[in-house]
């Protein structure tokens, strides 16, 4: 099947006991056992539930994998992959990460014993140095979170080979429809479902998704035995914004680079950061891994003054002021003082993320109305 094919279809059977054609919400937390243990596959909701393993092979297949898992959250599916490793176990990831990812690293799981080390993954010797002998896993994201570098996931995967650890990408950003890390060489595919894939900012959820069954047996443990799984309601959701995400991914990629190339003009703007750009440091990259460049666009503002990006990220009338992206409507946001709040001012300035940096999830609308409302935004900062 081709992606939108998958996207409507992978993984779903018309219910078997009265021919629904979408999936039931199965809003069960047991069911009925014949005699103990003779019973149809499910036991108990947190174990399994049809409707999120309906969601689970749709993930899977979107991105060519063998195993789906879904969480109550991105960072939940996190959560599971950091569990796989033990006291002493060390992780390289990349400098720009997201902030509760970030966090989740420094403030959870350094104090329990395992290490992080944080570098611009788009310079493969510095992750070449920083991998030692008790390297367990590589953790990319990419584009990054809001400076969207773009990160080599093959020569990552290469890298994640010959130190015998694995590779992990959030592929949060990209979506399956614009990259699939699996078939790049990674080892585990993780998305904050609550994004791009869910479609309408109504859910929060988390996935994984791998190909080696071993592997796949210890994250259904972990995620049994941790309990952080997603209700039916939400799986069934996000079953629904799936089925037009491909629609949605090639609207998002036209109108952000419509408003990539509109900002570029604009007087009041210093740093562009869109990876579709011939001139942006890592553009080979995506475009060799790829489908297009997605639907975000940050920039800063001449002089970089906080005050001037507080006004933009007020002023305007479409683009709502909110944490979170891929939702179908725009929204725009500051970094330094949401979404990477929690890494320290010094970390996050290294990584480009300076005081006047705003950051637009560029939704679906009608592209003209989004460049009216940036365009009279920006012109409140240079009057
Ligand atoms: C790239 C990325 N990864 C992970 C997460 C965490 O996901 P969630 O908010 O669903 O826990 C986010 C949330 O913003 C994100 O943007």
């Amino acid at each position: 099947m081709k992606f939108g094919t998958k996207a409507i279809h992978a993984g779903l059977e018309h219910d078997p006991s009265t021919g629904a054609v979408m999936t039931p919400i199965y809003q069960t937390s047991t069911y009925a056992q014949a005699s103990p243990g003779d019973h149809k596959g499910y036991e108990y909701s947190r174990t399994q539930n049809p409707t999120r393993a309906a969601l689970e092979r749709n993930l899977a297949a979107l991105e060519n994998g063998k195993f789906g898992l879904a969480f109550g959250s991105g960072l939940a599916a996190i959560d599971s992959v950091i569990k796989l490793l033990e006291p002493g176990d060390e992780v390289v990831a990349t400098n720009d990460l997201y902030g509760g990812t970030y966090r989740i690293f420094i403030k959870v799981f350094e104090p329990l014993g395992i290490h992080f080390r944080f570098v611009d993954m788009t310079d493969l010797d510095e992750v070449r140095k920083a991998i030692t002998e008790r390297t367990k896993l590589i953790w990319a994201e990419t584009p990054t979170n809001p400076t969207l570098k773009i990160i080599d996931i093959s020569s990552l995967a290469v890298l994640a080979t010959e130190a015998g650890c694995l590779l992990g990408v959030d592929n949060t950003f990209a979506t399956p429809y614009l990259q699939q890390p699996l078939k790049l060489g990674a080892d585990i595919v993780m998305h904050s479902v609550t994004k791009y894939l869910g479609g309408h900012s109504d859910v929060v959820m988390g996935a994984l998704v791998v190909n080696d069954e071993a592997l796949a047996e210890k994250l259904y443990f972990l995620q049994n035995s941790c309990g952080a799984v997603c209700g039916p309601m939400d799986a069934f959701l996000v079953l629904r914004g799936i089925k037009t995400l491909h629609l949605r991914m090639e609207a998002h990629c036209i109108n952000a680079m419509q408003i990539a190339n509109f900002l570029r003009e604009h007087p009041a703007v210093d740093q562009i950061y869109w990876p579709g750009f011939e001139d942006h440091a890592n553009h080979e990259v995506a475009v060799e891994q790829m489908k297009d460049f997605g639907g975000m666009v940050s920039f800063s503002l001449k002089g970089d003054r906080l005050e001037d990006a507080m006004k933009v990220c007020s002023g305007t009338e479409i683009f709502t002021l909110a944490e979170s992206l891929g939702g179908v409507e725009s929204l725009i946001g500051h970094p330094a003082s949401m979404t990477h709040a929690a890494i320290p001012a010094e970390e996050r300035r290294k990584t480009g993320v300076v005081d006047s940096l705003i950051r637009l999830s560029v939704g679906v609308e009608d592209i003209d109305d989004l460049l009216e409302d940036l365009e009279q935004a920006l012109n409140q900062v240079q009057s």
